[in-house]
């Protein structure tokens, strides 16, 4: 059964005050700053909550999240928790994690119309149109597989190219950029790719 809305705020008293008898004035210290290592760019999908799938507490992972995780060169969204957190906060490693059964990516395939996500999704279609020769022998279902990692892949390359990373780099500042898909089926996050440590 779903909580209600007061269990929510039931439930954040009692880990709040859990936390601060685990380990005293741990809010009073976080309250002063942070310095995240990790930015962690992933779906809004309610079954991926970044923390909790990779062990970390509060403090240690920055986070952005959108539906299919795109990295879209005009979004001013993720170009800012981006610069904030690669220039402002020198985190060290930039995490794109997408996800097989993504209802972003599948939506691009053959969604209905639905408003603002149509538009949303259309570098996807765009992926799409780039690799149907790859794409189109696969049966559907290896094809929405392949389109989730090839998105993966795409997102990281858009990272690679922004301006606040290509900075970064050229200031010698130690940065990788890291290649996830996360599997519903399994709770297990598979590596794509070897991390991209510089231009
Ligand atoms: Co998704």
């Amino acid at each position: 059964m779903n909580p209600s809305i007061a269990q929510l705020l039931e439930n954040n008293r009692n880990w709040a005050s859990k936390r601060e008898t685990h380990e005293p004035g741990i809010f009073e210290k976080q309250a002063k700053g942070q310095s995240p290592e990790f930015l962690w760019i992933g779906c809004a999908d309610s079954r991926i909550p970044p923390n909790t799938i990779t062990g970390l507490e509060p403090g240690e992972l920055f986070v952005h999240r959108n539906v299919a995780n795109l990295v879209v060169s005009d979004d001013p969204n993720l170009l800012s928790v981006l610069h904030y957190s690669v220039l402002a906060l020198k985190v060290k490693h930039v995490i794109l994690c997408g996800h097989y059964g993504c209802g972003g990516i599948q939506h691009a395939i053959n969604g209905q119309p639905f408003g603002v996500v149509d538009e949303w999704v259309q570098p996807v279609r765009e992926l799409i149109n780039d690799n149907s020769e790859t794409l189109t022998p696969l049966p559907s279902e290896a094809q929405f597989e392949r389109l989730c990692a090839l998105n993966v892949l795409r997102q990281v390359e858009n990272l690679r190219q922004t301006a606040s990373i290509q900075q970064a780099w050229g200031a010698g500042q130690s940065l990788e950029i890291h290649a996830w898909i996360y599997q519903l089926e399994s709770g297990q996050i598979k590596v794509l790719q070897d991390p991209i440590a510089g231009p």
